[in-house]
């Protein structure tokens, strides 16, 4: 018997658990920790208990599902079933209470992403009416070779982000830098405030670069170096999560100083390699990356279900 109810906080490690047996399982790659999914259920905007579903066997967390909901009524759909019970109805039964509860919360759309060789899995949200949208490239740096060294441009300089007075100018770069890209939306001050006072934040991973002249801030990118996930994967790789540049400042090599300053950071941390996501759409950020020696790794397919009675919203991070 399989019974279905929703979220408890008591059921946290029962979810990373499970999460990591799927990880393993589809090799996907992704597993979590409990400080991990304790910074999501505590994020600005998650609601848990009433976003998360999970069913349980014999006092055991068998499946679950989560519909993470943006402020812009677009949902993100996460789905795992334990190895050991596919086949019977789970997957169908939770997504079933996910599409209805998007119906309920009013989503727009809700998207899931996928490995791409994980195609059975694909073919399962097909049925659902989910379609593909956009493809998503992993792209990775191995660092045991020599690192150019950052040419920050003439009239530019970089330092890194100091304290909470460096949120806003945060906030502000990240929305207008990614104003145009794909999946994003715009971010509220309170979210960077979290995000950046999560135990974890490394203030010396995080750079911005100005303008001499008018102090202006030009660009930024945000890296990090995750010790939870390195210990359960022993890959020592660190993650570029954000690199963005103002558009009046683009084409001018703060981009390419930006993630130069970044890798090398990584490299003096002890990392053995870089890692990033990038939007197969960003031709201009994949041609960077390429020229730096970055390789594609793997693919993330992003599924989309249009929900009833709309036809539009986006964005979202981390
Ligand atoms: C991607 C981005 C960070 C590049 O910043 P930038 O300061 O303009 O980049 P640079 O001037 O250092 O350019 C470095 C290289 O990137 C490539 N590139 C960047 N913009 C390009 C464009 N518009 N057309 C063609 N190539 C481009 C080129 O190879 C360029 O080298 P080159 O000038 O010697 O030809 C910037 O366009 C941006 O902020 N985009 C929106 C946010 C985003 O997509 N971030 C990446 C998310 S993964």
């Amino acid at each position: 018997m399989i019974a279905f109810r929703n979220f408890r906080v008591s059921d946290a490690e029962g979810v990373v658990t499970l999460t990591n047996e799927c990880s393993a399982a589809d090799q996907l790659d992704e597993p979590t920790s409990l400080a991990e999914f304790q910074d999501q259920m505590m994020a600005p905007n998650a609601d848990f208990e009433r976003d998360l579903l999970v069913a349980v066997s014999q006092g055991h967390l068998v499946g679950f599902v989560n519909v993470w909901i943006e402020p812009t009524r677009r949902g993100i759909l996460r789905l795992r079933v334990h190895p050991g019970f596919r086949n019977r109805g789970i997957g169908t039964a939770l997504m079933g209470w996910a599409l209805e509860h998007a119906g309920e919360m009013d989503l727009a759309l809700v998207d899931a992403p996928i490995k791409a060789r994980l195609t059975g899995q694909q073919a399962f949200l097909g049925k659902f009416g989910f379609a593909l949208e956009r493809c998503g490239w992993v792209m990775r740096l191995e660092l045991s070779g020599e690192l150019p060294l950052p040419l920050i441009p003439a009239g530019f300089n970089i330092r890194n982000f100091q304290d909470e007075g460096d949120v806003e100018a945060l906030t502000a770069i990240t929305n207008v830098a990614f104003a145009e890209h794909w999946g994003e939306r715009e971010y509220a001050v309170d979210e960077e405030r979290y995000w950046t006072s999560r135990p974890w934040f490394d203030p010396g991973l995080v750079w911005f670069v100005h303008e001499a002249r008018s102090g202006q801030v030009a660009g930024y990118a945000w890296a990090r170096i995750n010790e939870e996930r390195i210990k359960l994967t022993g890959d020592r790789a660190g993650h570029i999560g954000e690199l963005g540049v103002h558009p009046d400042f683009r084409r001018r090599g703060l981009g390419r100083a930006l993630l130069l300053r970044a890798v090398n950071a990584l490299k003096e941390r002890g990392m053995a390699a870089a890692e990033l996501e990038v939007d197969g759409g960003n031709p201009n950020a994949k041609r960077l990356y390429e020229s730096l020696g970055f390789l594609k790794k793997g693919e993330l397919r992003w599924y989309r279900k249009q929900m009833a009675g709309h036809d539009q919203a986006g964005g979202t991070k981390r």
